[in-house]
């Protein structure tokens, strides 16, 4: 018998993808879900019809990095949903953290005039952006939050918002460096983290305090070797929203941390405003409102994206604001690790930008709000805790009396064909709680409480 020892990367890549696309993640989360997928691929065992059997050996590739990178949770409810699907269910999907809506018309249409550009088919410029996206990100700051901002000193253009979020620890921390992520969170601060070899500190949310951080419980000790805060508002998964006194009280905890001791690195505030223009009743602000935000001094950075607002998930476009020195560090590890956006992106990119109050971005709010409206109301009915979100793209409640978040998912995916995602997939204290995505039309959300009606739990 020959033995095929087979290149691993060809077929596993096309794993790893599609195993994120079954639990209907976002990309953002993909990475998670793509690593455990990988792991699950270098185990195959298949035939090649003309050949004898092929055994793939489980090559010795990964590094000590990529193995330290949380586990995925969700293997059970994501081989359910193909069960289901299997099986010719009607299978609505609440996991997916991606928009539902195209494009709007206006953007697609500057991508087509950009692309045919010569200078546009070129490398990207490096650096931070182009000139003309950066402005455009300056007149929004200016425009939608009063914020001034120098286009070529404060901005960076980013892959998406995931790619600053999870490069910014390779610009600014050491290995052995502690990380202070808040706990339930969006994967990718942790997951940044632990590649950089930083340590992580969890900042615990809970409802009681509106899913926002203790900044007093943080141990002295941990505030002075932490050197990135992570906060998120509009938040996933939590969907709760921060004033800007929060951003407020974030910058009196990370002053001292520069100011006590000069010569040492401090602790950079982080925010992740990638939800900033969806919202209801409360309207997003950013850090840099804060009234003791200084933009030339305070050692902080935020990140926006294009992904939600405009449904450009896809075309992988974000950007951050932030003091020259962490824009500068940041553009420095992109100049090296990626030679930046397409510029035919980047210029479709401004124009959505200075677009951000066109009629197709409001429709898109209403949109979500009808949603919201449908499925808050569904929830409760069946014993859910559950709070209306004032922003952001997503419903957090806690299961009926509290039952295990993962076996509640389950039981809603073999009895009701509807997909959550369990909060305990977040972290333990998201046990009790699940995550509802605003990706399906109101109609269905109906249906969605039509099926869930006759459960008892
Ligand atoms: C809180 C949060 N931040 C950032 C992202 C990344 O989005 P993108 O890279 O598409 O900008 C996501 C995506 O789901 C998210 O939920």
């Amino acid at each position: 018998m020959r033995v095929h020892m087979r290149s691993p990367l060809l077929p596993n890549n096309q794993a790893m993808t599609e195993s994120a696309d079954r639990l209907g993640a976002s990309s953002a989360e993909g990475h998670t879900l793509q690593t455990r997928a990988y792991a699950l691929a270098m185990t195959t065992v298949s035939t090649v019809s003309t050949h004898a059997p092929v055994v793939v050996a489980p090559l010795r590739v990964r590094s000590d990095r990529l193995s330290a990178l949380p586990p995925f949770l969700f293997d059970e409810i994501d081989r359910k949903k193909r069960e289901r699907i299997a099986a010719g269910a009607d299978v609505i999907n609440l996991g997916v953290g991606d928009p539902d809506q195209p494009t709007p018309g206006f953007i697609v249409e500057a991508m087509n005039r950009a692309m045919r550009d010569l200078v546009n088919q070129q490398y990207p410029a490096v650096g931070g952006g182009l000139t003309v996206f950066r402005e455009a990100c300056a007149r929004f700051m200016w425009e939608r939050f009063g914020v001034r901002v120098d286009p070529m000193r404060h901005v960076v253009c980013t892959i998406g918002s995931k790619d600053g979020i999870a490069h910014l620890p390779w610009a600014v921390t050491n290995p052995g460096d502690t990380i202070l992520v808040p706990d339930p969170a969006y994967p990718v601060y942790e997951i940044g983290a632990v590649l950089a070899h930083c340590a992580v500190s969890k900042t615990p949310l809970a409802p009681e305090r509106g899913w926002t951080p203790d900044l007093g419980q943080v141990p002295e000790d941990v505030r002075r070797a932490a050197r990135i805060l992570w906060m998120n508002y509009p938040s996933n998964p939590t969907a709760a929203s921060a004033d800007v006194g929060l951003y407020e009280r974030a910058i009196e905890f990370i002053r001292p941390t520069w100011t006590d001791a000069p010569r040492s690195r401090g602790c950079i505030l982080a925010s992740d405003l990638a939800y900033s223009e969806l919202y209801f009743e409360h309207t997003p602000v950013s850090m840099w409102q804060a009234p003791n935000a200084d933009i030339e001094t305070t050692p902080a950075i935020e990140f926006h994206s294009l992904s939600k607002t405009y449904n450009m998930t896809g075309w992988r476009i974000g950007f951050a604001i932030g003091q020259p020195d962490i824009i500068k560090a940041l553009a420095g590890i992109k100049a090296n690790v990626d030679s930046g956006v397409f510029n035919a992106i980047q210029a479709a990119g401004a124009v959505a930008l200075d677009n951000f109050r066109a009629p197709d971005i409001e429709r898109m709010r209403t949109l979500y709000r009808e949603r919201r409206d449908a499925i808050v109301p569904v929830l409760r009915s069946v014993g859910c805790q559950v709070e209306s979100p004032k922003a952001g793209f997503f419903v957090w409640a806690r299961t009926p009396g509290g039952i295990d978040s993962m076996s509640f998912a389950s039981t809603l995916l073999e009895k009701a064909d509807t997909v959550v995602v369990p909060g305990s997939g977040f972290s333990p204290r998201g046990r009790e709680w699940f995550r509802v995505a605003l990706t399906v039309d109101a109609q269905r959300l109906l249906e969605v409480g039509r099926r869930i009606s006759t459960l008892r739990w």
